[in-house]
């Protein structure tokens, strides 16, 4: 059912960012190969990406339990580890749902053994590139067909054995990264690989913390094949759920919020650093660190933005908040330039299309390129329906548009948010934005 936002006369409250969805999907996966016993899971994502993680790894054999949590924090699982080779032949075909994430982390998992399954996801999973993963996991060894020549799920995996790998990852791509880097843990010899520039690593953190042989030399990463031990991780609230606070607090005329629990991982935090550089009065309280990942509190208050340029070796580092700086783009002075960002037209939707579409539709002559978008700060967003092209970074943005906007801002399919931010609407209700 649509929903429609308008702006609150203020903006104040306080919110509690949940569980980080990276970070989620790592925690499971990587315990569920351990060989240890049983890690304890908190604050998990309550997102639909993954939960299709839960059960792809139930469908292989792993133990979980999952709980609901107290206090505004997210549910507790439990993770029984069956060891990097125990995972057992699946009945059915795997799910991943929406999540790029599950499937080409999966891949790596799912390379190269003596069991068949095949993964598969939704009309907007199938659409999006698969090769990336499966050929170098095939230069690894592994027998994967799909689609398009495994460029397109459903991919199949029929075996083969993996060897090492020297791989030059030609996009800067954690997931591409992480997929590599767990096939290479069951490989005959080392994997080194290559990157162009810094994505997130919260791979190399938890896999550090869980005993793998892993050395990492400027932007090159040195893995031997390593067992993994059990660790209990508390999950760190999501930056990237943070980040539609964060916008909407600096660009809102009366705002005060503060947003608890984010995680500020440098490797996920260029919202941050690009918010401050357009001007953003936000503030890091209470810096602390959380299950070897860096955590604060964040104040935001209305803010006079400038335009940026955003290029270079930030994107990767903000590449899921573009959708949402559009929004603060359209607000700031002068015009605000994005590009090395043509990763973001192979998002859950060709994101760059798909933010142009509605801030043209808001009277903002904002502009597509090939590897990013030009938007000029008109200083106001008019009203409109708008819909997310089954995006839930896109539907959450237009939320956000709608909370700073002129006019009300009708999303269509609003639902799904719940990909990664279930609680988002109520959110919006409870800052007095949600009118219909
Ligand atoms: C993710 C990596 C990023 C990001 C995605 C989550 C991860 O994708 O866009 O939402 O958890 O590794 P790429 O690695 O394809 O850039």
């Amino acid at each position: 059912m649509p929903v429609t936002i308008a702006r609150p006369r203020t903006l104040r409250g306080e919110i509690i960012a949940p569980g980080d969805k990276s970070v989620s999907h790592r925690a499971i996966m990587f315990n569920a190969l351990s060989h240890t016993g049983t890690a304890r899971i908190t604050n998990f994502s309550p997102g639909a990406d993954c939960t299709s993680t839960v059960g792809i790894m139930r469908a292989l054999g792993v133990e979980i339990t999952r709980e609901s949590g107290q206090n505004g924090m997210g549910d507790s699982l439990t993770v029984k580890g069956v060891g990097l080779n125990g995972l057992r032949e699946p009945a059915d075909i795997l799910d991943a749902g929406n999540s790029g994430t599950t499937t080409r982390l999966m891949s790596g998992i799912l390379a190269g053994r003596d069991i068949v399954t095949i993964l598969t996801g939704d009309d907007s999973l199938k659409t999006r590139p698969m090769g990336r993963v499966v050929e170098p996991l095939r230069k690894m060894g592994a027998k994967i067909t799909g689609r398009a020549g495994g460029n397109l799920a459903p991919l199949v995996f029929h075996g083969g054995s993996l060897k090492g790998t020297k791989y030059e990852m030609p996009v800067a791509s954690a997931q591409l990264k992480s997929c590599l880097l767990l096939a290479g843990l069951r490989a005959n010899g080392i994997t080194t690989l290559t990157q162009p520039a810094e994505s997130r690593d919260h791979t190399e953190r938890m896999f550090s913390a869980m005993g793998v042989k892993l050395a990492k030399s400027g932007l090159d990463l040195t893995l031997e094949p390593s067992e993994l031990e059990t660790v209990d991780i508390e999950v760190p609230g999501d930056i990237s759920s943070a980040a539609f606070w964060m916008v909407a607090g600096v660009c809102h005329p009366d705002a005060e919020l503060l947003i608890r629990n984010v995680g500020t991982n440098p490797t996920r935090a260029g919202i941050i650093t690009a918010l401050q550089q357009m001007g953003a009065n936000l503030t890091l309280i209470d810096e602390r660190e959380v299950a070897g990942e860096p955590v604060a509190d964040i104040l935001v208050k209305s803010s006079q933005l400038k335009a940026i340029e955003l290029s270079g070796d930030i994107v990767p580092l903000l590449i899921d908040e573009i959708p949402v700086i559009a929004v603060a783009a359209a607000l700031a002075e002068g015009t605000t330039v994005i590009r090395d960002a043509a990763e973001l037209r192979v998002k859950e939707s060709d994101r760059i299309r798909a933010s142009i579409s509605w801030l043209k539709g808001a009277g903002i002559d904002a502009e597509a390129t090939d590897d990013g978008m030009i938007v000029p700060g008109t200083g106001s967003i008019r009203g409109g329906q708008f819909q997310s092209y089954d995006d839930h970074r896109l539907a959450m943005s237009l939320g956000i548009a709608g909370l700073v906007s002129d006019g009300p801002i009708t999303i269509l399919d609003p639902e799904v948010a719940g990909i990664s931010y279930p609680g988002f609407w109520e959110s919006i209700e409870g800052l007095g934005g949600l009118v219909g």
